[in-house]
């Protein structure tokens, strides 16, 4: 029997339109323009405004993935969703999504595997096509993350945007996805999380307690060694060497911890994908932002081979090398 791949057949994304540059946060914090973009690479951030979810910006994409390719709602057989800020405790933001889109009865959940979500959920949806049960599926990265900031702790609240993602996924008999990587190591939780919720309860703090919690330097440095042995174990999966490779597109939250990933490769900045600097890091958002921002600027063509890799709370980590 002829073998099922999955392949990216459109991109879509959807931001904000509130900006917050680095200058605006010397206003509310002890910190500098400088500090940001030589520690991080940031320059600007999106944050939603009063109202505007998870699922706003995640059907935003979504309808813009589905008209790039396409595709009716009614089509799809699968939306899986990653986000660690859903609109609601539930219905899940896949099921909202879904009925917005009109593609009601099709299967739809979230994912939250934190910043690895989108990478997590295009491994499942990818795993669905290649079972035969599914011909086509919407994945989607989507957060408001700065929903869990705290603005008063300069450490964090320089880091993370909001924003989402989402692309459309169709079984075709030529590859396609070749190979995805998911990983998680729950011994890393106290490195980066966030305490409360529905089961452990909330904090009689502000905003209940709901505050990433993160050691950043650690952060880094576990980041740094697993992504190094993530992009070799998905060129062995894939069965491919790194020259085979066109482009880069990292999970966007620091452009050190992505120069550290793009020298392993022996890859030129000139075949990374960076967004950090105009998006910060979006969570789940942040591969599905960078790969539409680089379908839309051309800068990605078809045939091109595409290692897309993240990182974040769990620990998670996760690729997918694909011909897009
Ligand atoms: N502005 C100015 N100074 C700041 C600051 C800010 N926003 N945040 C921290 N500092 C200060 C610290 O207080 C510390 O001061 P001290 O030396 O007087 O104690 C100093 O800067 C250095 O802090 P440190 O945390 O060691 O800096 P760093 O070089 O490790 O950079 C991060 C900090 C957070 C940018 C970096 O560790 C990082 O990016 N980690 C990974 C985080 C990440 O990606 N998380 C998400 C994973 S998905």
């Amino acid at each position: 029997m002829a073998s099922i791949y999955s392949r990216i057949i459109a991109t879509g994304s959807a931001l904000p339109e509130r900006v917050v540059t680095n200058a605006d946060l010397e206003k509310i914090v002890d910190t500098s323009d400088e500090w940001i973009r030589s520690r991080t690479g940031i320059g600007q951030r999106h944050i939603a405004a009063d109202g505007e979810t998870t699922g706003d910006l995640a059907f935003l994409a979504a309808q813009r993935a589905l008209e790039a390719a396409g595709v009716k709602a009614s089509e799809l057989d699968l939306i899986v969703l990653g986000t660690t800020t859903p609109d609601i405790i539930f219905p899940s933001t896949a099921c909202l999504v879904q009925h917005r889109l009109g593609a009601n009865g099709c299967a739809a959940f979230d994912v939250n595997a934190a910043c690895s979500g989108f990478v997590y959920a295009l491994g499942v949806a990818d795993k669905f096509i290649k079972s035969g049960q599914t011909k086509k599926a919407l994945v989607i990265g989507a957060e408001t993350l700065t929903r869990m900031v705290d603005w008063t702790e300069r450490e964090t609240c320089v880091l993370f945007g909001d924003g989402a993602g989402a692309v459309v996924l169709e079984a075709s008999s030529e590859p396609g996805i070749h190979a995805t990587c998911l990983h998680a190591d729950g011994g890393f939780k106290e490195l980066l999380y966030n305490p409360v919720g529905v089961s452990v309860g909330f904090k009689d703090e502000p905003n209940h307690g709901v505050r990433i919690r993160m050691s950043g330097r650690e952060v880094f440095k576990v980041a740094v060694k697993t992504l190094d042995a993530l992009v070799d174990e998905t060129l062995k999966a894939a069965g491919m060497d790194e020259s085979q490779l066109d482009w880069l597109i990292p999970h966007q939250a620091n452009l050190r911890i992505i120069e550290a990933t793009a020298k392993r490769l022996h890859m030129s900045m000139d075949q990374v994908i960076v967004t950090v600097d105009k998006h910060a890091n979006t969570s789940s958002g942040s591969v599905p932002l960078a790969l539409d921002y680089a379908v839309r600027s051309g800068k990605v063509q078809r045939g091109q081979n595409l290692l897309l890799e993240a990182f974040g709370g769990g620990f998670t980590w996760a690729s997918a090398l694909l011909r897009y």
